[in-house]
């Protein structure tokens, strides 16, 4: 789903940060399992952190609602368009399908946590350690709230949190945000080069 600089980039990102910053990676919002699997290898290839987990948080039923005035209406729209891009039926991805291939990766099985359902039930008992690189991908406001309230804290100094959607959708930005503004966070958004992918460095409270 990701175009091909970005792919590149995030995975440069989380290997820069992986190899510095001693952690879990945590993705939520994964589909089908791209970049999921893109954050392994590359943790693997590097080759120092040999117990660091992977979790993956996804409902495997597609997004739930957009919701028209955290969203706007362009993500409504979008999501009642079936032929709309990248619509993939809602962003439904099919449960058996992802842990097989998260386990077809040569990562021991006890590293890899997938965590089923909608992140409102699931991030808040994440059990972890604490996280080299946070990426969220769940679109709207309430789903990237969600995630940052739950699992931010947990972010480890130095390590990165990636948002896959701030250009993309208002209600992801909006959620960053807010959330920054809530808990009186002086962290910048950062940009890559190529692709500009937005993600925040965890800095010591
Ligand atoms: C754009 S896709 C993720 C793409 C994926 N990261 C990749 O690399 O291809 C968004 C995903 O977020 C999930 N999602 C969004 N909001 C959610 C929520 N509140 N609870 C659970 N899953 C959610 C959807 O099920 C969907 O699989």
């Amino acid at each position: 789903m990701i175009p091909g600089n970005r792919y590149i980039e995030n995975i440069m990102l989380a290997d820069h940060v992986g190899r510095g910053v001693p952690g879990d990676f945590v993705e939520c919002g994964t589909w089908r399992g791209g970049m999921a699997c893109g954050l392994m290898a590359v943790s693997e290839a590097a080759g120092n952190a040999p117990d660091r987990r992977f979790h993956f948080f996804d409902s495997f039923e597609g997004l739930p609602p957009a919701d028209a005035e955290k969203d706007g209406t362009a993500a409504v729209d979008y999501q009642k368009d079936p032929d709309a891009p990248g619509h993939f039926n809602n962003c439904s991805a099919d449960y058996e399908g992802f842990a097989a291939l998260v386990h077809a990766q040569g990562v021991a099985p006890e590293r890899i946590h997938i965590h089923r359902g909608w992140f409102q039930d699931t991030v808040g008992h994440y059990a972890g350690g604490p996280i080299s690189v946070l990426r969220l991908d769940g679109d709207w406001y309430e789903s990237t709230m969600t995630c940052l309230e739950a699992l931010y804290p947990l972010v480890s100094p130095g390590g990165a949190i990636i948002i896959d959607d701030y250009d993309d959708w208002d209600g992801c930005s909006l959620a960053v945000h807010d959330y920054l503004s809530r808990h009186r966070l002086p962290a910048r958004i950062h940009r890559t080069v190529l692709s500009r992918v937005a993600f925040l460095i965890k800095v010591a409270e």
